[in-house]
């Protein structure tokens, strides 16, 4: 659903209007319980063309008989390339280690989770009926801060990275569970980075690699494009009058590569080797479970709107709660059982 009024009243608090310290603390006041919006904002410029709007009777994913990531738990082996901040690092290992389910209900951070839109992910199935695993672990870190394949890579060279890391012990070749998860720091310009895409997934070449091993990039778009690939935490400056949403950790280029990470784990768990759960009749483009939901993060999405998000003390914007009281805005992913985008989130 629409909501216009709450969007005027949030466009005021943006504006942080009156600003000075009585007013301040009258800012906190209002906002002392999180707030709920939809705001409206202008579409990422990368994906207007491929939008969904959440749901669609046209949209035929279709399974194609291959694997899905359903050994337990999914092994994330972590490339660092470039030169990345512990707090960045922290940051990003806190979003992925908030798919798992918590041990205990206690230590179970509050509903909307992360585990809750992993969820869904957790409903695609391969032909032998086992689900994509709801448990995800990172197994090992590789620190190529020397720029090993220097500060431009391709697609190709993506996989000489992978290849460098796991011949240096104690990274490995993980055929059963691993997964190898590659983040280019801001520095790093990638092929097709922010003209065609944001982050990506693929399998590495025997010939390249040795091994046939799902792969995904995700690049840290905060110094050459945020506003396509750091979106909503940046919009693009034709949108005169528009305001970007406050990133939930401070860090559009970060906060913006979590919500991409999420996107390219869903797709590479029920689509590892392209050959799984894909909409479209060419593989080549396949149109997978992120895609299909690609700007949408709340009720009420589509048509220019978010959908509802959550917004805290600060005027910070967040779908989803992590670990450690963390908070992260994450896109919602394509329900083959609603047959529509979900998430944790979402107001029935
Ligand atoms: C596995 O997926 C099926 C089909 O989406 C779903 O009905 C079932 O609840 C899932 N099982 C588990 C254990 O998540």
């Amino acid at each position: 659903m629409l909501s216009p009024a709450p969007l005027f009243l949030s466009v005021l608090l943006l504006l942080g209007l009156p600003i000075g310290l009585h007013s301040a603390r009258q800012f906190q006041t209002l906002n002392m319980k999180p707030q709920y919006f939809n705001p409206k904002l202008p579409p990422p410029q990368l994906t207007a063309s491929k939008r969904y709007e959440g749901s669609s009777d046209l949209v035929h994913l279709r399974y194609h008989m291959g694997p899905v990531l359903s050994s337990t738990p999914i092994n994330i082996y972590l490339i660092w390339y470039g030169r990345w901040s512990a707090s960045d690092q922290l940051l990003i290992k806190d979003f992925l280690l908030s798919i798992s389910p918590a041990h205990t209900r206690r230590a179970s951070p509050p509903s909307p989770s992360v585990s809750e839109w992993w969820r869904t992910v957790s409903l695609y199935t391969d032909q032998t009926g086992a689900n994509v695993s709801r448990s995800v672990v990172i197994a090992r870190e590789h620190h190529d801060s020397a720029y090993s394949h220097g500060t431009h890579l391709t697609r190709l060279t993506i996989q000489d990275v992978i290849a460098s890391a796991v011949r240096s012990a104690p990274f490995q070749v993980d055929h059963k569970n691993g997964i190898y998860l590659v983040l280019t720091s801001e520095d790093v310009t990638v092929q097709d980075f922010c003209r065609a895409v944001c982050g990506f997934h693929y399998f590495t070449f025997p010939s390249k690699v040795g091994h046939t091993l799902p792969y995904a990039w995700v690049g840290n778009s905060g110094k050459q494009c945020p506003e396509v690939c750091a979106y909503p935490f940046a919009i693009p400056s034709y949108m005169a009058g528009s305001q970007p949403l406050s990133p939930p950790n401070g860090a559009a280029g970060v906060d913006g590569m979590i919500s991409v990470i999420g996107h390219e784990l869903a797709e590479l768990s029920t689509n590892p080797l392209v050959n799984a759960w894909y909409a479209g009749e060419d593989p080549t483009a396949p149109t997978e479970i992120g895609d299909l939901c690609e700007g949408l993060y709340g009720t009420g999405g589509g048509g220019g709107y978010t959908g509802q998000l959550i917004r805290d003390g600060a005027g910070r914007s967040f779908n989803m709660n992590g670990r450690r009281g963390r908070r992260f805005l994450v896109q919602w992913v394509w329900s083959p059982i609603l047959k529509a985008c979900a998430g944790p989130n979402a107001i029935d």
